[in-house]
């Protein structure tokens, strides 16, 4: 009996899931990994031994992370994404290792326990979803974070030169895609002001258009 597919309203990359790994890394002038270096440098902590990668897609972030957390007791490294074929992809990548698991679910509806995770990360993710799913996705984090404990997002921001500008607008209008205009016009910002880490640090930016943003959970649930 198959796995029942929780339905979205996001932005899901089955259709290119054979190509993504091509296609990425020209999007992004080549600079995929020098713009993920921070997630993995979020992971520095040695207490750190489960982390959550949201929206994973291929998961080559993903391995990276486990990668870097193979040295510690127990660790466990999960990618999770609504596109079933994305994660086919990512486990044949992932063949042979044994600290990471990849999830089919969805980022609104975490099928986690709260404060299951040390870490968490996600890069791209959050252009692929509406405002209001922005808001419940960055919820639902918070809820499976451990207290005291921060997640690292990377995407499309607010541009900040023209380049920047250029970018990001090349971006809207080749994808056609009104999340991505939500985030030039600092909606995901909003989400996370929001949301229940109530506010976010930006504490890298890059080609101008793309930030990288600490969530802080201070206490709760
Ligand atoms: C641009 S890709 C980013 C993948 C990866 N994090 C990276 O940096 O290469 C965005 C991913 O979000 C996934 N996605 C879209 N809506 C989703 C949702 N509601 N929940 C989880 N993943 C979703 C898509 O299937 C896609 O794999």
């Amino acid at each position: 009996m198959g796995q029942e597919l929780k339905r979205t309203s996001g932005r899901t990359l089955d259709h290119v899931a054979h190509v993504y790994d091509l296609l990425s890394p020209l999007m992004l002038f080549g600079l995929e990994a020098r713009m993920s270096r921070p997630c993995l440098g979020s992971l520095e902590d040695p207490s750190i031994r489960s982390v959550l990668d949201m929206g994973c897609g291929t998961g080559t972030l993903t391995i990276e992370a486990a990668e870097k957390l193979s040295g510690r007791p127990g660790s466990l490294v999960v990618g999770m994404d609504a596109a079933p074929k994305m994660i086919d992809v990512a486990r044949r990548k992932a063949a042979g290792m044994n600290n990471l698991r990849f999830d089919v679910g969805i980022a609104e509806e975490l099928p986690y326990p709260r404060q299951s995770f040390d870490g968490a990360i996600s890069t791209f993710f959050f252009h692929h979803i509406e405002r209001a799913l922005k808001e419940k996705a960055l919820n639902e984090l918070w809820r499976v974070l451990k207290n005291g404990r921060s997640a690292l997002v990377i995407d499309v921001d607010v541009p900040t030169n023209i380049f920047g500008k250029i970018c990001a607008w090349s971006g809207y209008y080749l994808f056609q895609q009104d999340e991505i205009r939500e985030n030039i016009h600092g909606e995901l910002r909003a989400s996370m002001e929001a949301s229940l880490f109530r506010g976010y640090e930006i504490v890298r930016r890059h080609q101008g258009y793309i930030s990288v943003f600490k969530l802080n959970k201070q206490g709760g649930m």
